[in-house]
């Protein structure tokens, strides 16, 4: 299998602070780092630390091309990132003494992608999977998703769809085409329809929906420290976490999608492979940052 995976790529600002500001208030940061991250950049890190065969398109300015050179040495082949005249994304990020986070983002050359772009990056991704099987691994940070998941399909990819941030344009997506969702539980209760109340049969009640909604696709129901469920026509899997210290939850969701792909390419079980995306997602957890978290294959498997 190899992976294209078509997302945003960010300069990451963590400003570690006691507790996540309310409107009104003004806190002073203990510290601030810049790191990289980007749901794109940070799956691709995953897939490929998991050993896979990965392609990171995107669009960056002049002043994240360190971007490019942090992944290199992974393995993730950049030839489909686009540096424009324009800068490069920004995630502000809070990182709470809890290690919880809360994020706002500036889109930069993420935003500015273009429908020739995407014809392209398809092609020359196509003609390099020739023969074998290529999955295109989608999240929603990009503009023209539905254009990227139409024109994946149309050149015989399958379609990873991790609809996050979950806003108003998702349902505008062709849904149906996606061959494996990842959704976290408030992304998974806005595709399921159902209200959510904080009950303990909100998730199952979520994925059954989902499984019910999607019929052809796998969902993966992903749940912080409550670890993962699995849905496919009659399979029920569930996955949980491991028991390590939570430093920061930045990025932990991107890092549990690559290696749950990446195990499953490895052809391990569902059941196998939800326990290595919760390994690796608890370990990533226990470290500062988003890509610079995400453990090695030696690690997890
Ligand atoms: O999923 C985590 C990522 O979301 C961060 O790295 C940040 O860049 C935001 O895009």
């Amino acid at each position: 299998m190899k992976f294209l995976v078509y997302g945003a790529l960010n300069i990451d600002l963590i400003f570690s602070v006691d507790h996540i500001v309310i409107p009104g208030e003004t806190e002073r940061c203990v510290s601030l780092e810049k790191s990289s991250g980007g749901k794109g950049s940070n799956q691709a890190a995953a897939l490929a630390k998991a050993g896979m065969d990965v392609h990171l398109a995107g669009k960056i300015g002049s002043d994240g091309a360190y971007l490019l050179e942090i992944l290199h040495p992974f393995g993730v082949n950049t030839d489909l990132v686009k540096i424009w005249e324009g800068g490069t994304g920004n995630a502000l990020i809070q990182l709470d003494r809890n290690g919880q986070n809360a994020i706002v983002y500036y889109p930069g050359g993420n935003g500015a992608i273009t429908p020739e772009e995407i014809e392209k990056a398809m092609d020359a991704f196509a003609g390099y999977a020739a023969g074998e099987e290529g999955m295109a691994v989608l999240q929603n940070e990009l503009p023209h998703i539905d254009l990227m998941m139409k024109a994946a399909k149309k050149r015989g990819l399958r379609i990873c769809l991790n609809p996050s941030p979950c806003d108003e344009k998702i349902e505008s997506l062709p849904l149906e085409t996606t061959d494996i969702f990842f959704v976290n539980e408030i992304e998974g209760a806005s595709l399921a329809g159902v209200p959510r109340n904080g009950g303990a049969g909100d998730n199952k009640e979520i994925l059954e929906k989902l499984v019910k909604r999607f019929p052809e696709s796998e969902i993966v129901l992903t749940l912080g420290k409550e670890g993962a469920l699995y849905g496919y026509k009659n399979t029920r899997e569930k996955g949980g976490v491991l028991d390590y210290p939570v430093v920061d939850t930045t990025g932990a969701g991107d890092t549990f999608t690559g290696y749950f792909l990446a195990a499953r390419a490895r052809d391990f079980s569902v059941r196998e492979s939800l326990a290595f995306a919760c390994k690796a997602a608890s370990i990533a957890v226990s470290e500062k940052g988003a890509l610079q978290a995400i453990p090695d294959a030696r690690e997890v498997f």
